[in-house]
Protein backbone atom coordinates (compact mmCIF):
# COMPACT_ATOMS: atom_id res chain seq x y z
CA UNK A 1 0.00 0.00 0.00
CA UNK A 2 2.52 2.33 1.39
CA UNK A 3 4.62 1.47 -2.07
CA UNK A 4 1.81 2.26 -4.27
CA UNK A 5 1.38 5.26 -2.24
CA UNK A 6 4.71 6.07 -2.51
CA UNK A 7 5.10 5.41 -6.94
CA UNK A 8 2.17 7.80 -7.43
CA UNK A 9 2.84 9.86 -5.36
CA UNK A 10 4.20 12.79 -7.58
CA UNK A 11 7.85 14.06 -6.43
CA UNK A 12 7.71 17.84 -5.61
CA UNK A 13 10.49 19.61 -8.03
CA UNK A 14 12.20 21.55 -5.01
CA UNK A 15 14.40 20.61 -1.44
CA UNK A 16 16.98 22.04 0.24
CA UNK A 17 20.25 20.91 1.45
CA UNK A 18 22.41 22.23 4.34
CA UNK A 19 25.81 21.04 4.20
CA UNK A 20 27.04 21.46 7.44
CA UNK A 21 30.53 20.29 8.08
CA UNK A 22 29.11 17.78 11.08
CA UNK A 23 25.73 16.64 9.45
CA UNK A 24 24.43 17.30 5.84
CA UNK A 25 20.70 17.85 6.15
CA UNK A 26 17.58 17.55 3.38
CA UNK A 27 13.99 18.72 3.77
CA UNK A 28 11.20 18.72 0.90
CA UNK A 29 8.42 21.35 2.25
CA UNK A 30 5.14 21.77 0.76
CA UNK A 31 3.01 25.03 1.46
CA UNK A 32 -0.34 25.24 1.81
CA UNK A 33 -3.00 27.70 0.96
CA UNK A 34 -4.46 27.35 4.94
CA UNK A 35 -3.36 25.71 7.30
CA UNK A 36 0.45 24.74 8.57
CA UNK A 37 3.05 23.86 6.05
CA UNK A 38 3.73 19.87 5.62
CA UNK A 39 7.34 18.42 5.77
CA UNK A 40 7.09 15.66 2.91
CA UNK A 41 10.90 14.73 2.90
CA UNK A 42 13.46 15.53 5.99
CA UNK A 43 16.66 13.17 6.39
CA UNK A 44 20.12 13.43 7.95
CA UNK A 45 23.67 11.94 7.19
CA UNK A 46 27.06 12.62 8.85
CA UNK A 47 29.63 14.89 6.64
CA UNK A 48 31.87 12.33 5.46
CA UNK A 49 35.15 12.88 7.02
CA UNK A 50 38.03 15.57 4.97
CA UNK A 51 35.24 16.76 2.75
CA UNK A 52 34.67 20.25 4.63
CA UNK A 53 37.51 22.00 6.91
CA UNK A 54 37.60 25.63 8.06
CA UNK A 55 34.19 26.45 5.85
CA UNK A 56 35.79 25.25 2.66
CA UNK A 57 34.42 22.19 0.63
CA UNK A 58 37.42 19.85 0.03
CA UNK A 59 35.82 17.16 -1.44
CA UNK A 60 32.55 17.89 -3.56
CA UNK A 61 32.59 14.20 -5.49
CA UNK A 62 32.50 12.75 -2.19
CA UNK A 63 29.52 15.09 -0.81
CA UNK A 64 27.81 14.99 -3.89
CA UNK A 65 27.46 11.08 -3.05
CA UNK A 66 26.51 11.86 0.35
CA UNK A 67 23.39 13.83 -1.33
CA UNK A 68 22.71 11.99 -3.63
CA UNK A 69 22.42 8.78 -1.27
CA UNK A 70 20.03 10.38 0.83
CA UNK A 71 17.61 11.42 -2.40
CA UNK A 72 18.07 7.86 -3.08
CA UNK A 73 16.94 6.46 0.29
CA UNK A 74 13.84 8.40 0.12
CA UNK A 75 13.36 8.10 -3.75
CA UNK A 76 13.21 10.87 -4.86
CA UNK A 77 14.53 10.05 -8.31
CA UNK A 78 12.64 13.00 -10.22
CA UNK A 79 14.62 14.22 -13.54
CA UNK A 80 13.48 18.04 -12.89
CA UNK A 81 14.59 17.63 -8.95
CA UNK A 82 16.36 20.66 -7.84
CA UNK A 83 18.29 21.14 -4.49
CA UNK A 84 18.66 24.99 -3.03
CA UNK A 85 21.30 25.52 -0.82
CA UNK A 86 23.15 28.05 1.53
CA UNK A 87 26.71 30.07 2.40
CA UNK A 88 27.96 31.12 5.06
CA UNK A 89 30.90 31.82 7.26
CA UNK A 90 33.43 34.60 8.32
CA UNK A 91 33.87 35.38 4.09
CA UNK A 92 30.54 36.09 3.41
CA UNK A 93 29.84 39.63 4.44
CA UNK A 94 26.39 40.88 5.34
CA UNK A 95 26.43 44.26 6.98
CA UNK A 96 24.28 47.28 7.13
CA UNK A 97 26.24 50.68 5.65
CA UNK A 98 25.45 54.15 5.59
CA UNK A 99 25.18 55.51 1.78
CA UNK A 100 24.17 58.62 -0.12
CA UNK A 101 20.58 58.41 -1.07
CA UNK A 102 19.82 57.10 -4.46
CA UNK A 103 17.39 55.26 -6.14
CA UNK A 104 17.05 51.11 -5.08
CA UNK A 105 18.06 50.63 -8.73
CA UNK A 106 20.95 53.10 -8.60
CA UNK A 107 22.20 50.78 -5.73
CA UNK A 108 23.12 47.63 -7.02
CA UNK A 109 25.76 49.61 -9.26
CA UNK A 110 27.14 51.91 -6.91
CA UNK A 111 27.57 49.13 -3.90
CA UNK A 112 30.47 47.65 -5.56
CA UNK A 113 32.52 50.71 -5.02
CA UNK A 114 31.12 51.20 -1.63
CA UNK A 115 32.13 47.73 -0.81
CA UNK A 116 35.64 47.79 -1.54
CA UNK A 117 36.69 49.45 2.00
CA UNK A 118 34.27 46.67 3.62
CA UNK A 119 35.54 43.52 2.25
CA UNK A 120 38.50 41.45 3.25
CA UNK A 121 38.54 40.30 -1.06
CA UNK A 122 38.93 42.00 -4.10
CA UNK A 123 34.74 42.94 -4.51
CA UNK A 124 35.73 42.02 -8.87
CA UNK A 125 36.35 38.07 -6.91
CA UNK A 126 33.21 38.24 -5.36
CA UNK A 127 28.94 38.60 -5.76
CA UNK A 128 28.11 41.90 -4.42
CA UNK A 129 24.98 43.07 -3.49
CA UNK A 130 22.55 45.48 -1.32
CA UNK A 131 18.78 46.58 -0.41
CA UNK A 132 18.29 49.36 1.02
CA UNK A 133 16.90 49.08 4.71
CA UNK A 134 16.21 52.71 5.84
CA UNK A 135 15.86 55.58 4.17
CA UNK A 136 16.83 57.61 6.00
CA UNK A 137 19.83 57.28 8.74
CA UNK A 138 18.35 60.16 10.69
CA UNK A 139 20.82 63.31 8.85
CA UNK A 140 18.70 64.16 6.04
CA UNK A 141 21.81 63.01 2.99
CA UNK A 142 22.15 59.46 4.24
CA UNK A 143 20.30 56.20 3.99
CA UNK A 144 21.44 52.23 5.50
CA UNK A 145 21.86 49.74 2.95
CA UNK A 146 22.78 45.86 3.90
CA UNK A 147 25.58 45.08 1.79
CA UNK A 148 26.14 41.58 0.85
CA UNK A 149 28.92 40.06 -0.60
CA UNK A 150 29.78 36.08 -1.32
CA UNK A 151 33.13 34.84 -2.43
CA UNK A 152 32.81 33.83 -6.42
CA UNK A 153 35.35 30.47 -4.93
CA UNK A 154 32.28 29.54 -2.20
CA UNK A 155 29.31 30.13 -4.99
CA UNK A 156 31.24 27.64 -6.99
CA UNK A 157 31.92 25.29 -4.41
CA UNK A 158 28.20 24.95 -3.51
CA UNK A 159 26.66 24.70 -6.76
CA UNK A 160 29.40 21.88 -7.47
CA UNK A 161 28.43 19.96 -4.87
CA UNK A 162 24.81 19.75 -5.64
CA UNK A 163 25.99 19.17 -9.41
CA UNK A 164 27.88 16.29 -7.90
CA UNK A 165 24.85 14.62 -6.80
CA UNK A 166 23.24 14.42 -10.07
CA UNK A 167 20.42 16.88 -9.20
CA UNK A 168 20.38 20.99 -10.67
CA UNK A 169 21.16 23.38 -8.38
CA UNK A 170 17.62 25.85 -7.95
CA UNK A 171 20.06 28.42 -6.10
CA UNK A 172 21.90 29.46 -3.29
CA UNK A 173 20.41 31.26 -0.11
CA UNK A 174 22.17 32.91 2.80
CA UNK A 175 22.53 31.58 5.55
CA UNK A 176 21.07 33.92 7.64
CA UNK A 177 18.05 34.85 5.31
CA UNK A 178 17.14 31.25 5.85
CA UNK A 179 17.31 31.01 9.69
CA UNK A 180 15.14 34.15 9.47
CA UNK A 181 12.17 32.34 7.71
CA UNK A 182 12.92 29.51 10.00
CA UNK A 183 12.03 31.85 12.78
CA UNK A 184 8.23 32.45 11.65
CA UNK A 185 7.57 28.53 11.87
CA UNK A 186 7.61 29.11 15.78
CA UNK A 187 7.90 32.82 17.04
CA UNK A 188 4.80 34.98 17.18
CA UNK A 189 4.51 38.02 15.16
CA UNK A 190 4.77 40.11 18.19
CA UNK A 191 8.06 38.42 19.03
CA UNK A 192 9.13 37.92 15.66
CA UNK A 193 8.47 41.79 15.15
CA UNK A 194 10.95 42.47 18.40
CA UNK A 195 14.63 42.36 18.58
CA UNK A 196 15.43 38.81 18.59
CA UNK A 197 19.28 37.21 18.88
CA UNK A 198 19.53 34.21 16.95
CA UNK A 199 22.90 32.20 17.36
CA UNK A 200 23.61 28.87 15.15
CA UNK A 201 25.41 26.91 16.96
CA UNK A 202 26.83 24.12 14.53
CA UNK A 203 29.72 21.95 14.78
CA UNK A 204 32.74 24.70 13.46
CA UNK A 205 31.01 28.17 13.41
CA UNK A 206 28.57 29.67 15.33
CA UNK A 207 26.38 32.84 13.51
CA UNK A 208 25.31 35.77 15.48
CA UNK A 209 22.01 37.27 13.77
CA UNK A 210 20.41 40.12 15.00
CA UNK A 211 16.91 41.15 13.04
CA UNK A 212 14.89 44.08 14.43
CA UNK A 213 11.36 44.51 13.18
CA UNK A 214 11.60 41.37 11.05
CA UNK A 215 14.84 42.69 9.42
CA UNK A 216 18.39 41.72 9.10
CA UNK A 217 20.84 44.02 10.58
CA UNK A 218 23.78 42.40 12.30
CA UNK A 219 25.82 39.10 11.51
CA UNK A 220 29.09 37.73 12.51
CA UNK A 221 30.79 34.32 12.72
CA UNK A 222 32.57 32.89 15.64
CA UNK A 223 34.72 29.98 15.82
CA UNK A 224 33.30 28.70 18.75
CA UNK A 225 30.74 26.05 18.53
CA UNK A 226 30.46 22.50 18.80
CA UNK A 227 33.47 21.04 17.94
CA UNK A 228 35.31 23.83 20.67
CA UNK A 229 33.30 21.96 23.44
CA UNK A 230 34.33 18.23 22.19
CA UNK A 231 38.06 19.46 21.99
CA UNK A 232 38.07 20.48 25.33
CA UNK A 233 36.96 16.99 27.11
CA UNK A 234 38.67 15.27 24.73
CA UNK A 235 42.02 16.99 25.37
CA UNK A 236 41.62 17.19 29.07
CA UNK A 237 40.30 13.01 29.30
CA UNK A 238 42.90 11.93 26.19
CA UNK A 239 40.19 10.56 24.38
CA UNK A 240 39.40 10.50 20.85
CA UNK A 241 37.22 13.40 19.28
CA UNK A 242 34.79 10.57 18.70
CA UNK A 243 34.90 9.88 22.02
CA UNK A 244 34.74 13.12 23.37
CA UNK A 245 31.83 13.50 21.15
CA UNK A 246 29.60 10.98 22.47
CA UNK A 247 30.22 11.99 26.45
CA UNK A 248 29.29 15.58 25.39
CA UNK A 249 25.99 14.41 24.20
CA UNK A 250 25.63 11.64 26.11
CA UNK A 251 26.76 13.04 30.14
CA UNK A 252 26.96 16.68 29.11
CA UNK A 253 24.85 19.16 30.93
CA UNK A 254 25.53 22.71 31.67
CA UNK A 255 24.97 23.52 34.95
CA UNK A 256 23.11 27.29 36.32
CA UNK A 257 24.69 29.35 39.35
CA UNK A 258 21.87 28.83 42.11
CA UNK A 259 20.49 25.79 40.01
CA UNK A 260 18.55 23.38 42.98
CA UNK A 261 20.33 20.61 41.23
CA UNK A 262 23.08 18.53 42.75
CA UNK A 263 24.47 17.21 39.64
CA UNK A 264 26.58 13.55 39.76
CA UNK A 265 30.26 14.15 40.11
CA UNK A 266 31.15 12.61 36.31
CA UNK A 267 28.58 15.59 35.32
CA UNK A 268 30.44 18.46 37.12
CA UNK A 269 33.74 17.28 36.04
CA UNK A 270 32.38 17.74 32.01
CA UNK A 271 30.63 20.87 33.06
CA UNK A 272 34.21 22.15 34.89
CA UNK A 273 35.94 21.01 31.10
CA UNK A 274 33.08 23.17 28.99
CA UNK A 275 32.63 25.89 31.13
CA UNK A 276 35.89 28.01 29.66
CA UNK A 277 34.32 27.42 26.19
CA UNK A 278 30.78 28.39 27.41
CA UNK A 279 32.55 31.90 28.65
CA UNK A 280 33.98 32.24 25.74
CA UNK A 281 30.97 31.50 23.94
CA UNK A 282 29.40 34.33 26.64
CA UNK A 283 31.59 36.70 25.54
CA UNK A 284 31.30 36.50 22.14
CA UNK A 285 27.62 37.12 21.56
CA UNK A 286 27.58 39.77 24.24
CA UNK A 287 30.35 41.46 22.27
CA UNK A 288 27.40 41.51 19.01
CA UNK A 289 24.89 42.66 21.64
CA UNK A 290 26.88 45.02 22.80
CA UNK A 291 27.91 46.40 19.48
CA UNK A 292 24.44 46.56 18.10
CA UNK A 293 23.34 48.19 20.93
CA UNK A 294 25.53 50.89 20.32
CA UNK A 295 24.73 51.68 17.26
CA UNK A 296 20.77 51.09 18.04
CA UNK A 297 20.56 52.93 21.50
CA UNK A 298 17.13 53.10 21.77
CA UNK A 299 16.10 49.05 21.23
CA UNK A 300 16.38 46.41 23.82
CA UNK A 301 17.27 42.61 23.39
CA UNK A 302 13.68 41.04 23.03
CA UNK A 303 14.67 37.25 22.89
CA UNK A 304 17.62 35.36 21.91
CA UNK A 305 16.99 32.07 20.49
CA UNK A 306 19.45 29.36 20.12
CA UNK A 307 19.67 27.05 17.40
CA UNK A 308 22.10 24.21 15.78
CA UNK A 309 23.00 20.70 16.95
CA UNK A 310 24.66 22.72 20.13
CA UNK A 311 21.39 24.09 21.28
CA UNK A 312 20.76 20.60 22.42
CA UNK A 313 23.38 20.80 25.14
CA UNK A 314 20.97 19.97 28.12
CA UNK A 315 20.26 23.55 30.06
CA UNK A 316 22.14 25.55 27.39
CA UNK A 317 19.25 28.40 27.21
CA UNK A 318 19.47 28.16 31.01
CA UNK A 319 22.50 29.00 31.68
CA UNK A 320 22.49 31.66 28.87
CA UNK A 321 19.44 33.43 29.96
CA UNK A 322 21.11 34.17 32.92
CA UNK A 323 24.02 35.40 31.60
CA UNK A 324 22.54 37.75 28.61
CA UNK A 325 19.74 38.61 31.58
CA UNK A 326 17.08 38.14 28.21
CA UNK A 327 14.59 35.17 27.96
CA UNK A 328 16.63 32.47 25.74
CA UNK A 329 14.92 30.01 23.76
CA UNK A 330 15.94 26.66 21.98
CA UNK A 331 14.75 26.79 18.35
CA UNK A 332 11.67 24.51 17.63
CA UNK A 333 10.86 25.34 13.68
CA UNK A 334 9.12 21.48 14.09
CA UNK A 335 6.58 22.64 15.89
CA UNK A 336 4.05 24.29 13.81
CA UNK A 337 4.43 21.91 10.79
CA UNK A 338 2.73 19.37 9.67
CA UNK A 339 4.82 16.23 10.28
CA UNK A 340 2.32 13.12 9.13
CA UNK A 341 3.91 12.71 5.48
CA UNK A 342 7.74 12.00 6.79
CA UNK A 343 8.35 8.48 6.23
CA UNK A 344 11.04 6.43 8.41
CA UNK A 345 11.07 9.03 11.69
CA UNK A 346 8.80 9.53 14.76
CA UNK A 347 7.89 13.06 15.26
CA UNK A 348 9.59 12.74 18.54
CA UNK A 349 13.16 11.54 16.64
CA UNK A 350 12.24 14.79 14.58
CA UNK A 351 11.91 17.18 17.49
CA UNK A 352 15.45 16.56 18.95
CA UNK A 353 16.71 17.50 15.43
CA UNK A 354 14.62 20.57 15.48
CA UNK A 355 17.31 23.28 16.77
CA UNK A 356 19.78 21.76 14.13
CA UNK A 357 17.38 21.98 11.24
CA UNK A 358 16.63 25.14 11.46
CA UNK A 359 18.60 26.53 8.08
CA UNK A 360 17.30 23.38 5.96
CA UNK A 361 13.85 24.04 6.81
CA UNK A 362 14.21 28.09 6.17
CA UNK A 363 15.71 27.27 2.93
CA UNK A 364 12.96 24.78 1.98
CA UNK A 365 10.46 27.39 2.93
CA UNK A 366 11.84 29.75 0.15
N1 LIG B 1 22.87 16.73 22.82
C1 LIG B 1 23.88 17.48 22.41
N2 LIG B 1 24.65 18.13 23.31
C2 LIG B 1 25.68 18.91 22.93
N3 LIG B 1 26.03 19.10 21.64
C3 LIG B 1 25.31 18.47 20.70
C4 LIG B 1 24.21 17.63 21.02
N4 LIG B 1 23.67 17.15 19.87
C5 LIG B 1 24.43 17.67 18.86
N5 LIG B 1 25.40 18.45 19.35
C6 LIG B 1 26.45 19.16 18.58
O1 LIG B 1 25.90 19.88 17.51
C7 LIG B 1 26.90 20.05 16.49
C8 LIG B 1 26.28 19.74 15.16
O2 LIG B 1 25.33 20.72 14.88
P1 LIG B 1 24.89 21.10 13.41
O3 LIG B 1 24.30 19.94 12.74
O4 LIG B 1 24.08 22.34 13.54
O5 LIG B 1 26.33 21.41 12.75
P2 LIG B 1 26.73 21.59 11.22
O6 LIG B 1 25.69 22.40 10.56
O7 LIG B 1 27.03 20.27 10.63
O8 LIG B 1 28.10 22.39 11.41
P3 LIG B 1 28.61 23.79 10.82
O9 LIG B 1 27.42 24.59 10.43
O10 LIG B 1 29.38 24.42 11.92
O11 LIG B 1 29.47 23.42 9.65
C9 LIG B 1 28.03 19.07 16.83
O12 LIG B 1 29.13 19.78 17.37
C10 LIG B 1 27.39 18.19 17.91
O13 LIG B 1 28.34 17.70 18.84
MG1 LIG C 1 25.42 24.43 10.14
Amino acid sequence: MDFFKRLFQKTPDQGAIDIGSSHVKLAVVEKKKSGPAELLYFAVAPTPPMTIKDGSILDAQTLGDTIAGLLRANNIQSQKFKLLSAVSGQQVVIRPIPMTKMKPEEVKQAIRFEAERYLPYPVADAYVTGEIISPDIGDGRQMEVLLIAVPNEILEAAREVIKMSDVEPAGIDLEPLALQRALRLFLSEEQYNGTVVLVNCGASFSSINIFSAGRLKHNRTISVAGNSFTKAIGQSLNVSFDEAEKIKKEKGVIKVDGGAEDVAPTTQKIFNLVEPVLKDFVTEVQRSIDYYRSRNKDESIDLVVLSGGTAAFKNIESYLSKEFGVECVVADPFSNLNLSKVKGMTSSELRELAPASMVVLGLALQ
